[in-house]
């Protein structure tokens, strides 16, 4: 099988990269990534001299470098993960999330349409349905409700996705993860940046109250869920993916200050992030029965794996967090206080 796989330079799509090249899920890949401020090829180093990986840089709103790639390569499968994917940078700059995230999917859809592409996976979020009241867990037919501009061009993205099944029938199915924890995430997330901050003795900032809650995931149960979906996902269908594993942000930072053995006088409270939703909580059973796949991560296990990560990969971190990551830091905290 040859895989077209876009965000492969990022976080989940570097793990899912590696996977399908170590697991064998695929004998080519052909990573597509724009390399923006989230892109690294560092985080697919260990399969750079694959037989079987090619890394092309492209943007995948630009239709021309789209179509040469699926003409060349005639790929069997795309996998979407490339998006830019914080939320609080969409809330501060808004244009790139909607450019990359509605824009560059509809893009790829086209070039896929056109080209016949046998499957598209097309990677989203549970954030689409917004807050979820207590003690409800979103289905895959809960209604969708965008807080932020990053949840709005998720949300429009997998309608467009799921339209191109209904009117073209292209073979598309949805996913819909929780929160991502793991090695290689950038820092500005919330357990990356806790971890970094912490290890550098550096203020933890919490927004609000921090008893909002998100379920965590972690990242490598993500991309086995993924691959269960592309090979047994039914078309025209969304795929909750869930971590079973729901907890308020400030419970989260306390095992992490423990885990660090760092005192809990880092914690700094700053203000809420506009349009914060409350609590995201999803139901996994549609995936599961139809795939057989569940989360295999305990959190406490993934966490301390996630920790050890980071501690002995602190000049990935230092390289990162200098330029363009200051600058944003910068902005994002300087209006909280
Ligand atoms: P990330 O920000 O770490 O990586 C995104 C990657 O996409 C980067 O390598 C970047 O260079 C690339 N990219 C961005 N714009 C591009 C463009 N125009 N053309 C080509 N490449 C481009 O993101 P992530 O956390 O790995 O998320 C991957 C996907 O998973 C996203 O679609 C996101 O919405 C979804 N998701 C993320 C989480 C999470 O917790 N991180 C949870 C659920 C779903
Ligand atoms: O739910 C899935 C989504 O999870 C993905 O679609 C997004 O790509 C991913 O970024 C993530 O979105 P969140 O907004 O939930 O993640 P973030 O790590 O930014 O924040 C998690 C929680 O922690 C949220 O309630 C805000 C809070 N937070 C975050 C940061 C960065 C803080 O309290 N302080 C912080 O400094």
């Amino acid at each position: 099988m040859k895989l077209v796989v876009t965000g492969g330079a990022g976080f989940i799509g570097s793990c899912f990269v590696r996977m399908a090249l170590g697991q064998r899920w695929a004998e080519h890949v052909i990573n597509l990534d724009k390399l923006t401020y989230a892109g690294n090829l560092e985080n697919v180093e260990s399969v750079s001299s694959h037989p079987g990986y090619r890394f092309v840089q492209a943007d995948i709103c630009d239709a021309g470098a789209v179509e040469d790639l699926l003409k060349r390569e005639r790929p069997d499968v795309i996998v979407h993960f490339a998006a830019e994917s914080h939320v609080d940078r969409s809330i501060h700059s808004p244009a790139p999330v909607i450019q990359t995230n509605f824009n560059g999917t509809f893009t790829l859809l086209e070039a896929a349409r056109r080209h016949q592409v046998g499957r598209f996976v097309h990677v989203s979020t549970d954030e689409v349905y917004g807050s979820i009241e207590a003690p409800h867990d979103a289905d895959e037919n809960y209604p969708l409700h965008a807080s932020s501009p990053y949840s709005a061009s998720k949300a429009g993205s997998d309608l467009l996705a799921l339209s191109y099944y209904t009117t073209y029938k292209l073979n598309v199915s949805v996913t819909r993860a929780s929160n991502n924890y793991g090695p290689y995430q950038f820092p500005e997330k919330l357990i990356p940046l806790m971890i970094s901050n912490a290890l550098e003795d550096k203020p933890l900032p919490v927004y609000g109250d921090g008893q909002q809650v998100r379920d965590w995931l972690y990242v490598e149960d993500h991309c086995r869920a993924v691959f269960a979906v592309l090979e047994k996902g039914r078309p025209g269908e969304v795929y909750n993916v869930g971590g079973n594993c729901s907890l308020p942000n400030l419970e989260v930072i306390h095992r992490i200050l423990k885990a660090t053995g760092k005192p809990e006088s880092l914690i700094k409270p700053v203000a809420d992030r506009p349009g914060h939703d409350r609590r995201y909580a999803l139901t996994n059973e549609k995936l599961t029965r139809e795939t057989g796949w569940q989360p295999l991560m305990d959190f406490d296990r993934g966490l301390a794996a996630t920790i050890d990560w980071y501690r002995t990969s602190q000049d990935w971190v230092r390289r990162i967090k200098t330029g363009e990551y200051r600058q944003f830091y910068e902005l994002n905290y300087a209006n909280r206080v």
